[in-house]
């Protein structure tokens, strides 16, 4: 499994509690966050793989394929190298920076070649990744234009590696 956004360590404990030793790799940004929460999971007998990266290229082998992907910061787009890394078949969840007022936690399924979709399961707030704070519409991230705020979870995402498009379902008037 691969989590995005070590911060404090703590995400990782449960996932590697859950998923077994050496199953969870981690991606911080900040090298003296990635070594406390090192320090940290070694001190609590958790082993799990913690790297210093930018986690929006995913694992930087680039080779390996993971079952779950899952970020603990918002993204306004699922990076490409994630769905590449992503198994078909596999879960990610990430939240997604949106339109409505809040970011929506999404869930998706890999589809294969690079792609995946999904729908959002829940509202949440979430700091941005970091390299993607900078201000643009979210129509230049595949949102139509004017949604309908209380309609969020009728949407559906669509990602690969060229974009991402968010459309209202057909059928959930
Ligand atoms: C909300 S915190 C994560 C909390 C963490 N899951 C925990 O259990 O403490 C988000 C983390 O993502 C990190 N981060 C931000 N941008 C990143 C990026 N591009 N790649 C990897 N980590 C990033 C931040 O430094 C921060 O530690």
């Amino acid at each position: 499994m691969l989590e995005i956004g070590t911060g404090t360590g703590y995400n990782t404990a449960l996932l590697a509690h859950r998923t077994g030793p050496d199953t969870v790799t981690t991606i911080e940004i900040d090298q003296t966050i990635a070594a406390q929460a090192g320090a940290r999971l070694d001190a609590a007998g958790v082993r799990a793989r913690v790297l210093t990266a930018d986690g929006e290229h995913g694992d930087p082998s680039d080779r390996r394929l993971y079952d779950r992907i899952v970020c603990t910061a918002s993204v306004r787009r699922i990076p490409p190298a994630w769905l590449r890394q992503l198994r078909p078949g596999g879960a990610l969840v990430a939240p997604l920076d949106s339109p409505a007022g809040h970011d929506i936690t999404v869930r998706m399924t890999g589809t294969g070649h690079g792609s995946a979709a999904g729908r959002p399961v829940a509202t949440v707030e979430f700091m941005r990744l970091r390299g993607r704070r900078l201000p643009r519409p979210h129509t230049d991230f595949g949102w139509p234009a004017g949604i309908d705020a209380q309609r969020w979870r009728d949407y559906e995402v669509h990602a690969d590696q060229h974009g991402q498009r968010i459309l209202l379902r057909t059928g959930s008037a």
